[in-house]
């Protein structure tokens, strides 16, 4: 049984606050969105779940254990992220960086089980095309979707993924969420941050919603509502149900920019 509590948690950069007193559940099986405006907090909240940056104040807790007793490794096996935007990109094959998602299992090299796991994940994320290209020569998308199969391939049992789809054509926005939904299918947790509020709605079956560091608002895509939306973005939008699916509709025509001021 895999959860996280996240205990009134804050952080600042430099004294700004930019997370305050965050109090959250995530549970196993599900497949979480965290939404807000730009600036609202949303991967600074991933890389405190992650351990990249340490919270001034407040606790995480992984199935009831402190983060400070895990050894990374512990939390290599236990957790995989995949930055918004990777900083530093070496030119190393699909291949190779693929497999470096084994690395928390391998003590000496890779076994045939390794070899395994990376192809069915280069498989999953359509990239057996591009398999043995560097990946400094890639597309950003191309590139987007070598860095999940890094993730997957570590084959945690919390994926944490800032912006999977931001990147992403059409197809593989929707191929790249309904993998990941199938992973929650086979009780892994997948937390999200996500602009599209309508991929949201489609595939998340919890919403996260920030606003300026805080919890503004978190339960099913119910909380998608015009009120909500916007109080958080200023937007006023239209929604449209039919069944089991829901549209979202931005109405506010794009304000006129004056360039020529
Ligand atoms: N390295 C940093 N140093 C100082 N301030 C930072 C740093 N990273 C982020 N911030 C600030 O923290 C706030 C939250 O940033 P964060 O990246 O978490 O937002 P976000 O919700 O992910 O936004 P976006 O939708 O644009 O990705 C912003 O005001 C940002 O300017
Ligand atoms: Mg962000």
């Amino acid at each position: 049984m895999v959860r996280i509590r996240i205990e009134n948690i804050s952080f600042a950069y430099r004294k700004v606050n930019v997370l305050t007193g965050l109090n959250l559940d995530f549970h196993q099986g599900r497949f979480t969105a965290i939404i807000g405006p730009n600036g609202s907090g949303k991967s600074t909240l991933l890389k405190c779940i992650n351990g990249i940056l340490k919270p001034q104040c407040g606790t995480l807790f992984f199935d009831g254990k402190h983060h400070n007793l895990f050894t990374r490794k512990e939390l290599a096996r236990l957790m995989a992220y995949v930055p918004q935007q990777e900083q530093q990109v070496f030119s190393s094959t699909v291949y190779e960086t693929i497999l470096l998602g084994r690395k928390p299992y391998i003590s000496w090299a890779p076994s045939s089980k390794d070899y395994q796991i990376v192809n069915r994940v280069i498989k999953d994320l359509d990239l057996d095309n591009i398999a043995l290209e560097y990946i400094n020569e890639l597309s950003g998308g191309q590139r987007q979707r070598v860095f999940i199969g890094r993730a997957l391939a570590q084959q945690p049992q919390i994926l944490l993924l800032d912006e999977p789809t931001a990147n992403l054509d059409l197809k593989h926005q929707l191929e790249v969420l309904q993998l990941l939904k199938g992973l929650c299918n086979r009780n892994i947790m997948v937390i999200i941050a996500i602009h599209d509020l309508n991929l949201a709605a489609k595939y998340c079956d919890d919403l996260i919603m920030l606003n300026n560091g805080q919890l503004f608002a978190s339960g099913d895509r119910s909380v998608l509502n015009q009120d909500n939306i916007k109080q958080l973005y200023s937007v006023d939008v239209k929604i449209i149900e039919d069944d089991n699916e829901m549209m979202i509709l931005p109405l506010n025509p794009a304000q006129t920019v004056n360039l020529t001021k």
